[in-house]
């Protein structure tokens, strides 16, 4: 399929999915939406890649939802249509996913990274929730998943004023896992995807499952799924692989990879 706002390209075992509308800062508009939804459908049938790698330009990972689409939405169109609900797809991808994160990811954009399962920002990046600012609120996630994040008072602040975070902060924050120089931010992403995509699938897979489980239930379903999981992977040949290896002293050759 060709792309109009996004670039898709194949690095080994990884994906890389590049948000590129740069006269509107990568501002998410329903086409772009249905696009990277294709392609993610796409590397998630692709037995050959193991991670995806989600990024922008220097100058903006997604300055929000394109609020020039949004800005004549009535609210009969926005409920029938259900409105950003397609975006979700992002946080149902079910191998790892990696923002790595340069300039404004802002609204929607701030939302998108926090879809993915961790975030590796540029020293160059700032996150807020603006939407305070157009007269609505964040609508894709952000009152909730900032909120589990940074905490309450942090996220409630940045929600109500619309002030934005920049990379320190939101290192400091446990918003992002960690800072890059910009100009290594897409190499470092694409170096730590290609580690994850070299593990086992099944194994990456299901560890992600059990660490998102944990913002679903209570520690003792929690542990309990966490218990069941690990016990399974005790019937795969990876496990007797990794296993092996470490007792033969010799790097292990996952199989289901
Ligand atoms: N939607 C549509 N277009 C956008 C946009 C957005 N979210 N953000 C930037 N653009 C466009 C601008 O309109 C401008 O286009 P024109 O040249 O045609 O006017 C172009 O991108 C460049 O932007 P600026 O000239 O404003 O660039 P700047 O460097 O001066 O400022 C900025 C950068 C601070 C990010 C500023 O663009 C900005 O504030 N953008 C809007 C941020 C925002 O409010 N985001 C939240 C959107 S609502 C949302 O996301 C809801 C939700 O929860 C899902």
């Amino acid at each position: 399929m060709g792309y109009e706002n996004i670039q898709v390209e194949k690095r080994g075992r990884v994906g890389l999915v590049t948000l590129h509308r740069p006269k509107a800062l990568n501002a998410l508009n329903s086409a772009l939406i249905a696009e990277l939804n294709t392609a993610l459908a796409q590397f998630e049938g692709d037995d050959k890649i193991g991670c995806v790698v989600l990024t922008g330009s220097e100058k903006a990972f997604a300055a929000g939802a394109d609020v020039k689409e949004m800005s004549t939405l009535s609210f009969v169109e926005a409920y029938k249509t259900d409105f950003i609900t397609s975006w979700d797809q992002v946080s149902r991808f079910r191998k790892p996913i990696i923002a790595a994160v340069a300039g404004y990811a802002l609204g929607g954009g701030c939302e998108l990274a926090m879809m993915c399962d961790f975030i590796l920002a540029a020293d160059n990046a700032r996150f807020g929730q603006p939407e305070i600012t157009l007269g609505v609120m964040p609508g894709a996630g952000g009152s909730q998943r900032l909120t589990r994040f940074v905490g309450k008072s942090k996220a409630m602040e940045m929600c109500l004023t619309g002030r934005m975070m920049d990379a320190a902060e939101a290192e400091r924050s446990g918003l992002v896992s960690r800072v890059l120089p910009v100009d290594e931010l897409v190499d470092e992403a694409l170096r730590v995807a290609e580690k994850i995509a070299d593990f086992s699938m099944p194994i990456v897979m299901m560890t992600k499952e059990s660490v998102n489980r944990a913002y679903e239930t209570t520690l003792a379903e929690g542990v309990r799924f966490e218990r069941r999981m690990f016990h399974s992977m005790f019937a795969t040949e990876d496990q007797q692989e990794g296993m092996t290896a470490f007792v033969e002293k010799r790097a292990p050759q996952f199989k289901n990879r």
